[in-house]
């Protein structure tokens, strides 16, 4: 575990580097529809302009950061796990597209372990009904419900969250139309398969970091207890009439149960039954997780908790083991740089609010909650407002992040400071351009808190992002032209990017002669944690993606 000294580097030992993950922040061309080039960011303006030699873009989509294919954009889980990790993993989406391929899921411990409920009991499936590819997959789910009957399910439940945040806003009707015709061939061939419940990812379920637990007790009511404010015979006929209010959207859709004739819910959750979570990424599962698998629970009244065999798609937390039973092995992220730099005696603080501090400090760790070392690191959560959407507050809580990370500094107790700044992608996921265009403003204004800090102590900075989205806020054609509906309005575009980060070093603290390589044109996230670790004044480990500077002689 011990890093050797770097040769040119040795010095930079004892000078606090700022590190500063932009979130949802990708480079494209100026253009209206890029909220990053629209709004005023003279401190990332000035990163870009001053100093070219220390001014770069990293790939943050597709193989770069172990996702299946280079059509897949970025996302925060991969992007944080490359940053922190420094090695390219094949990520959860890819070891499910290979375990549901070579058919090994159905003989693994996890689907054995919920296969013994087949015979008398239900199998419930709960996910985000999506082909974003960022938390799960329709295809996958597809092939999961077929090799399931294949495999003894004879009583299926399906339990969707609509999207519109990694995909378009109504494309849950289709996504809907497609699994149902699924589950009618199923039915053909005797199998007993429905859909049971559903709700807006955003308002149902897949809430993250503890930031709202109501947003995870509807799921559960809906789910488990078969109870919600809205009723419908059909998936279809539900998405649909909810979709009429003229607010609605796919991301926040009320819970609605599936009924008979009679009125009564068709898939509640029951003892016996078998349960199993399909999204492969982490953060929004952990919650419902927790409340499915933990005896002793206390964060809403589950009113019923019933003795089932559940398993998830992946494990979602290799330290809490949760859950205990898990249908794919997830990635085995060794070896962080954060593991290296607390062995190594760095000093690090991590901050960031609520909605995004697992990213920087258990994405960045491996998906690890918890501490390397609590004598040396410092993670602090700055609570978001629960309850407003992002749009009605651009600003988020950038600059209080940004004052923190000050005080981090300005104490020279730590000698990484780390924050995730969330505007660029949280507003940038409403769709709301305007809105997006605050919020990318005052992402630019906590970016110039830290860079004076960095300033003031002779540190050294790092400023990149983990994929982007608010660089590109609408729907194009294939020649890259904004589709219009009739009315000539354009289609927001809610979702992540193909599109490369920038990454810029700096600060007073860096000695002359370093810049970024040449021969690294395809560089991506991953080189980043050898670069922060040369920075520290360490050589990186040999395994790890190589840095993307060099020192030359000024
Ligand atoms: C979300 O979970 O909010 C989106 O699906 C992905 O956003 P993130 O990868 O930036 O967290
Ligand atoms: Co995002």
């Amino acid at each position: 575990w011990e890093l050797a000294g770097h040769r040119r580097l040795g010095k930079g030992k004892g000078k606090v580097v700022g590190v500063v993950v932009l979130d949802g922040w990708g480079e494209a061309a100026p253009d209206p529809f890029n909220c990053i080039h629209v709004a005023d960011t003279p401190a990332l303006d000035a990163l870009k302009k001053g100093a070219p030699e220390r001014w770069r873009l990293i790939k943050a989509h597709g193989t770069a950061v172990g996702l299946p294919t280079d059509d897949d954009m970025g996302n925060s889980e991969v992007g944080h796990n490359a940053l922190g990790a420094g090695q390219i993993y094949a990520q959860g989406a890819k070891l499910v597209d290979m375990a549901l391929a070579s058919g090994k899921i159905y003989e693994g411990e996890g689907f054995k372990y919920i296969q013994q409920c087949f015979d008398k009991g239900t199998l419930h499936l709960i996910g985000l009904l999506s082909d974003g590819g960022v938390h799960s997959r329709i295809d996958q789910l597809q092939l999961l419900l077929k090799g399931a009957s294949d495999h003894g399910a004879k009583r299926i439940r399906v339990h969707i969250l609509t999207d519109g945040r990694d995909v378009l806003d109504g494309s849950s009707v289709r996504f809907v139309e497609m699994l149902e015709n699924d589950l009618a061939k199923l039915r053909d061939k005797g199998v007993d398969a429905r859909f049971a419940s559903g709700g807006g990812r955003m308002y149902v379920t897949m809430d993250r970091y503890e930031n709202d637990w109501q947003v995870v007790k509807r799921g559960w009511d809906a789910q488990v207890l078969g109870e919600a404010p809205h009723k419908f015979q059909n998936a279809l006929e539900a998405v649909k009439k909810l979709r009429e209010d003229p607010k609605a959207n796919d991301q926040y859709l009320p819970p609605f149960v599936i009924v008979d004739e009679r009125g009564s819910p068709i898939g509640p959750i029951v003892d016996g039954d078998a349960v199993v979570t399909f999204n492969f990424r982490a953060d929004r599962m952990v919650m419902l997780a927790k409340a499915l698998e933990y005896e002793n629970f206390d964060k809403f009244d589950r009113v019923r908790f019933p003795k089932i065999r559940y398993a998830g798609m992946l494990q979602y937390d290799g330290e809490l083991k949760l859950p205990r039973h898990f249908l794919v092995a997830p990635p085995e992220i060794e070896r962080t740089s954060g593991e290296y730099l607390a062995r190594n005696g760095i000093r690090t603080y991590a901050c960031s609010e609520t909605v995004k501090f697992g990213h920087v400090t258990f994405f960045w760790n491996g998906n690890r909650s918890g501490y390397f070392n609590p004598n040396l690191e410092k993670y602090e959560e700055i609570p978001s407002d629960i309850g407003i959407p992002f749009n009605e507050q651009p600003k988020m809580k950038a600059v209080e992040i940004a004052e923190k990370a000050r005080d981090a500094i300005l104490s020279r107790k730590y000698d990484q400071v780390r924050v995730n700044i969330a505007n660029g992608d949280m507003v940038g996921h409403t769709g709301d351009i305007e809105a997006t265009i605050i919020g990318c403003k005052a992402a630019d204004d906590a970016v110039k808190i830290i860079l004076d800090a960095i300033e003031q102590v002779g540190g050294i900075f790092v400023v990149t992002a983990d994929h982007g989205n608010a660089e590109d806020m609408v729907k194009r054609d294939k020649s890259g032209k904004p589709l219009r509906d009739e009315d000539g309005n354009v289609q927001p575009l809610t979702s992540h990017t193909l599109n490369p980060v920038p990454i810029a070093i700096g600060g007073p603290g860096l000695q002359p002669g370093v810049r970024f390589r040449s021969e690294l044109p395809s560089a991506g996230l991953a080189n980043v944690a050898a670069t922060v670790m040369n920075l520290h004044g360490f050589e990186a480990p040999d395994h790890y993606e190589p840095t993307l500077i060099e020192v030359v002689d000024k």
